[in-house]
């Protein structure tokens, strides 16, 4: 199963991913990784660990359109099974949601439908939840809506501040990604990247 990450930011998810491909945890192969933006540590994590990398910055294209038509051909020039949002910051539209229907996976730092948008750690926090978490899911043409593929929860303890929420919201929303690549390799008619994997002559 091929997978292309995208990245706004420093890609600690990103890492949990590369690194779990290494040490054999996740079968999957990282095809490339994606910015919206240039000089990402996600893009720069992706680089060290020899994987390509490409950049689309939005802030080159007067046209949303055009960005979404250009990261579009970006993303399909790697030929992914899926496509991981890992904390990339755009909402894409419907022409590159139709190319990769249902295979566009996002991950977000609360418990959905609860908490949507940019900054759902800090606005569970000026709730007063107890309890937040992650989600990760098939991401539609809305703001962290689409169907929903698995949960974790996470305690808010009382002297959080948004940051040492967010660390603990993303050991497992690491680890939540992970386990549902691994499902979805284990289930993809792609089959997973171990060639020795293939079952022949079945
Ligand atoms: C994650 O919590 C993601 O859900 C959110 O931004 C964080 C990404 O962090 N949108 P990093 O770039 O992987 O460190």
């Amino acid at each position: 199963m091929r997978i292309v990450v995208l990245v706004s930011g420093t890609g600690s998810n990103l890492q949990a991913v590369i690194d779990a491909v290494a040490d054999g945890t996740l079968n999957v192969t990282l095809a490339a990784v994606g910015a919206d933006r240039p000089g990402t540590g996600g893009v720069q994590r992706a680089a060290e660990a020899g994987i390509a990398t490409f950049e689309v910055d939005f802030r080159r294209y007067t046209d949303r359109a055009a960005w979404n038509r250009a990261l579009t051909d970006a993303v399909a020039g790697y030929e992914p099974d899926y496509v991981v949002s890992s904390g990339f910051m755009r909402i894409v539209d419907q022409h590159f949601l139709d190319r990769f229907p249902d295979r566009y996976l996002n991950t977000h730092p609360a418990l959905l439908p609860s908490f949507p948008g940019a900054h759902g750690v800090r606005d569970a926090l000026a709730y007063g939840v107890k309890v937040t978490g992650c989600t990760v899911m098939i991401a539609d043409a809305g703001v962290d809506t689409g169907p929903i593929l698995a949960q974790a929860p996470v305690a808010v303890l009382p002297d959080d501040t948004e940051e040492t929420l967010h660390e603990r919201i993303k050991v497992e929303e690491r680890r939540l990604l992970i386990e549902t690549l691994a499902g979805l390799a284990a289930a993809s008619p792609a089959g997973s990247a171990d060639p020795s994997a293939t079952v022949t002559g079945a």
